[in-house]
């Protein structure tokens, strides 16, 4: 028995979805049926695959009522699509089916826990939207809304936590106990993540605040996550209104990897706060621990700030990174696509020492569907200052990535990518050569790259528009510089 809201939007994808080709689409990284998506949600093993749900308004490209879009994947490189998952159609959520996550019960069913979006009168008599966590209980396509939602509302809130802005659960199991990290704003209009605990993952109980923005690292935190890595402790977090200082976060809405210490007390202590990626399309990570006990994170391959900027004509709009392995390297968490991407490689073409001074442009080396990594260093007692990739690149478009020598930055470029507006199209960052080397992996999906440096250490992502046959790539120095490359294309063919 299904809410007209949900067969509606059911119906809808399942008619709407063939009209978007596998060409149109990208190869391997996750887009919604159609329309709009933003956040992953429920990111999660159960019954044995990894489930993965999302943010999704199937009925235009821009954001609106939220639903709950959902598909599933037993190597995070295919994926099958489930029917839409949840819809905002029940008192508690009826303005919107929010973030949040989901976790497999003893019973084998399936959990998801997310913010529900209803509407009150406020002191003033004004309508005003109040968030509040709720819960859907199913069987890994069917799901069922609890009959006590919501399960965490405003009176479950510390002393100065806001029920105007309460969102994003992300639930956990540890020692027979369930967890969960929700986001709030505090009175002074910053973040604050809290700790709630339960028996059975319906009753809750407030416990600490992890940690709080104080208006330090930008204002309102969004969909938190918590976890142990490496015998260290991650906190992730999804500020908003960060204003740029230096390299390391970019203004507006940004991501950070926050690393510390757990104490016996379950007090955080943070130990350093580092981007979690320094490109132009990436927000609201998530992960989960796969059966072989690696941390993965997929993040939605968009930004709010671009996202209202859209090429003319799209069916769908948003497409969330390639799974990404999370690890411990010197004080830092870093990251690296996962393993299983490498099985569907092909046409390796190596090249070792080559010479780059002016442009040059390699025999087998273009495509838009590769996994390329680039090694440079200078050439024995010479030097360069600038060295540039151009990727996708024909007569008239070109998207570079520049490796400042002298400043020791990187720079991405998509300004010239052929998209018709003046938006956000180039980042710097700040890089360092290990041994005299940078080390530049590509991972490029027709319109996107990802792209990882010095072995995961830095990631930045950005989404590029340009037509599919720009298929060329380039590389250029201006002075001496010594490359190594190895690259593959991805086929993914039954
Ligand atoms: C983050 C976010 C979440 C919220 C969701 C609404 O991108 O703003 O905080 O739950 O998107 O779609």
């Amino acid at each position: 028995m299904f809410s007209e809201k949900l067969e509606k939007a059911r119906k809808y994808e399942a008619e709407k979805m063939t009209e978007v080709s596998a060409e149109e689409r990208p190869d391997f990284h996750v887009t919604g049926g159609i329309g709009w998506i933003n956040d992953p949600n429920g990111f999660s093993v159960y019954k044995g695959e990894y489930h993965l749900f999302y943010q999704y308004h199937p009925y235009t490209t821009q954001w609106g009522p939220m639903h709950w879009g959902h598909v599933k994947t037993k190597d995070f490189v295919k994926w099958e699509r489930l029917p839409v998952a949840i819809a905002p159609d029940e008192k508690f959520d009826e303005k919107g089916c929010f973030s949040g996550s989901a976790i497999e019960l003893p019973d084998g069913k399936q959990l998801l826990m997310y913010t529900g979006v209803s509407e009150t009168i406020n002191k003033s008599g004004e309508k005003i939207d109040v968030q509040q966590q709720c819960i859907a209980i199913g069987d890994g396509t069917n799901y069922e809304k609890y009959e006590n939602n919501p399960v965490i509302d405003g009176a479950m809130l510390p002393a100065g936590g806001n029920r105007y802005d309460f969102r994003d659960p992300k639930i956990w199991k540890e020692n027979e106990k369930y967890y969960a990290v929700i986001a709030t704003r505090m009175e002074d209009g910053s973040g604050a993540i809290l700790k709630y605990e339960s028996e059975d993952g319906l009753h809750w109980n407030y416990v600490l605040t992890i940690d709080r923005s104080a208006n330090e690292l930008g204002r309102m935190w969004e969909c938190p996550d918590y976890f142990a890595l490496d015998n260290k402790q991650v906190l992730i977090v999804s500020p908003q209104e960060i204003p740029a200082s230096d390299l390391e976060f970019h203004a507006g809405n940004g991501t950070a990897f926050i690393l510390g210490e757990e104490q016996e007390s379950g007090e955080f202590v943070r130990e350093s706060i580092k981007a979690i990626d320094y490109g132009i399309d990436f927000y609201a990570p998530q992960t989960l621990e796969t059966l072989d006990g690696r941390r993965v994170m997929i993040g939605w391959m968009q930004n709010w700030t671009t996202s209202n900027c859209q090429k003319p004509g799209q069916k769908y709009f948003g497409e969330m990174t390639f799974p990404r392995e999370l690890f411990v390297k010197n004080g830092c968490v870093c990251q690296k696509p996962v393993e299983e991407i490498e099985s569907y490689r092909c046409n390796k073409v190596t090249y070792r020492s080559v010479k780059v001074n002016g442009e040059v442009i390699l025999p087998e080396v273009s495509g838009r569907v590769i996994d390329m990594t680039v090694k440079v260093k200078a050439a024995e007692t010479e030097k360069f200052s600038n060295f540039t990739v151009d990727i996708a690149k024909d007569d008239k478009f070109t998207t570079t990535v520049r490796y400042e020598r002298d400043r020791q930055i990187l720079c991405i470029d998509r300004s010239r990518c052929g998209f018709p507006n003046d938006i956000v199209h180039m980042r710097e960052f700040k890089v360092q050569e290990k041994d005299g080397v940078i080390t530049l992996r590509f991972l490029m999906d027709k319109h996107s790259l990802e792209l990882f440096v010095n072995d995961g250490e830095q990631a930045a992502t950005m989404m590029l528009y340009t037509e599919l046959s720009a298929t060329g790539i380039s590389f250029t120095a201006d002075g001496n510089a010594l490359m190594d490359l190895e690259k593959y294309d991805l086929k993914f063919e039954e």
